[in-house]
């Protein structure tokens, strides 16, 4: 099948170079020049396990070319799939101008019948808007259908080529069977729905899942004060198939790239409606209790920040990568600095701390630099080193002895074997 990938990002980027994998020939199209001079020189813009080796051995089998022309990238294309970027608005709602300006050039380009397949996180009632925006444009025959992408970064070929299930939204009986081709070689469950229960699954799973995180968070502050071990709970639960293991973690809060943004839209949409989404809003508030609480816990064993010394160990969002948008570390600084400590960070690979953010604090170039003269420190992001720390050269750094661990990934005899007062989340 021949297929358009319009927005060559982490979405675009991975479905386009598994979907030439699968045996489709596939064009990936962005309008960033930079990028698609970088991908026809074999070079990645984005980092992802398994992702140069996919898309080199896909190129070179002539499965998988690069462009920014629309009018070079889009005739014969069966399918055209959008995935471009979706930020939050200013007000919380949903930024659509690329959208908009990936459906107009469409309407200026398409030749004959194509489907064009939402990958994007979108609002519900997207595809009619995109639909309208075509339409006055051309001639041809399309249909617009809803196909919300559900990968993780850092897995995301597993979960693109294996995922749970693949979810096509569509009005048209015809464009459902052409989707249906497009995975016939993925064995997984094909839920078609209409086009507005599709967009809105993409919403109401990623806000299913913060909220699951931020219930966790809430049944972790309580352990801390009730003398339990949210650990041990998060496992009595989890091995409950009703409730599963997955997303009972305790820890900062969530963030990155989607969730904030898609509970927010989420939100939006509610309040569009004049529907309150009690339970949305308050996932939302207890994520941002889950933030300032591992700040003031500091505060109360420190009696106050001020002046105080503090290395903060990780500034993405996760580990693995270096994104740090909406990152709980972000908030953990700012919160500190507010209160008048003097932060170091250190980050394995998120360094552009004071660029996007705007804090003038140190990066230090490792845990025991960041830890040096430190009254303590905060573990903030869950990088597999920091969970093999050298105790006795941290303690050696500090002046202090307090090990504040945000993500629960030491060990607690160790860390007190160590000399070390050493508080996680959901254990007094
Ligand atoms: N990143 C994830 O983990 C993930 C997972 C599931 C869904 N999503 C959703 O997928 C969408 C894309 O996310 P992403 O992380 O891949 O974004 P991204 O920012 O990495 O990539 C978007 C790309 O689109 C390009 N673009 C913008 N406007 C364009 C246009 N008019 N024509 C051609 N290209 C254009 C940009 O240059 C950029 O390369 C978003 O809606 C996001 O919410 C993301």
């Amino acid at each position: 099948m021949r297929v358009t990938i319009i927005g060559t990002g982490y979405v675009g980027l991975v479905s386009g170079a598994c979907l030439a994998d699968l045996g489709h020939h596939v064009v990936c199209l962005d309008t960033d020049e930079n990028k698609i001079t970088k991908l026809k020189d074999g070079i990645m813009p984005i980092y992802e396990p398994g992702l140069e080796e996919l898309v080199k051995r896909n190129a070179q089998a002539g499965r998988l070319t690069f462009t920014t022309s629309f009018a070079d990238g889009l005739p014969g294309a069966e399918v055209i799939s959008i995935a471009v970027g979706t930020p939050s608005a200013a007000d919380g709602s949903v930024d659509m101008r690329y959208m908009d300006s990936a459906a107009k050039m469409i309407g200026q380009n398409l030749t004959g019948y194509a489907v064009i397949a939402n990958k994007s996180t979108v609002p519900v009632g997207t595809a009619e808007r995109v639909t309208s925006i075509i339409r006055v444009l051309t001639r041809s025959e399309f249909d617009v259908v809803s196909n919300p992408e559900f990968l993780r970064e850092g897995h995301a070929i597993f979960d693109f080529l294996k995922p749970a299930r693949i979810v096509i939204g569509s009005d048209s009986a015809r464009a459902t069977d052409v989707m249906r081709g497009l995975y016939a070689h993925i064995d997984c469950p094909k839920l078609c729905m209409q086009t507005r229960s599709a967009e809105l699954t993409k919403y109401a799973s990623n806000a299913f899942l913060a909220t699951k995180i931020s219930f966790i968070n809430e049944v972790a502050h309580l352990c801390e004060m009730v003398g339990a071990d949210a650990d041990a709970v998060a496992l009595g639960m989890g091995s409950d198939p009703r409730i599963g293991k997955e997303f009972l973690r305790p820890g900062p809060g969530w963030g990155g790239s989607c969730f904030p943004k898609d509970v927010k839209a989420f939100l939006k949409l509610g309040e569009a409606h004049n529907h309150p989404m009690p339970v949305t809003n308050a996932a939302l508030a207890m994520n941002k209790l889950a933030r300032s609480r591992v700040v003031e816990r500091l505060e109360n064993e420190l009696d106050g920040l001020a002046g105080k010394c503090i290395g903060i160990l990780g500034v993405a969002f996760k580990g693995n990568t270096d994104d740090t948008r909406e990152s709980p570390a972000i908030d953990i600084i700012r919160h500190c600095v507010e209160r008048g400590a003097k932060v170091t960070v250190f980050d394995p690979q998120a360094r552009a701390v004071l660029e996007l953010h705007g804090f003038d604090v140190p990066h230090a170039a490792s845990v025991y630099a960041a830890a040096q003269d430190a009254a303590a420190i905060i573990i903030a992001t869950e990088w597999e080193e920091f969970r093999t720390l050298d105790l006795e050269k941290l303690k050696q750094a500090m002046t202090g002895a307090l090990i504040l661990d945000a993500r629960n990934l030491l060990d607690r005899d160790q860390a007190e074997k160590h000399g070390f007062k050493y508080l996680r989340v959901g254990r007094g």
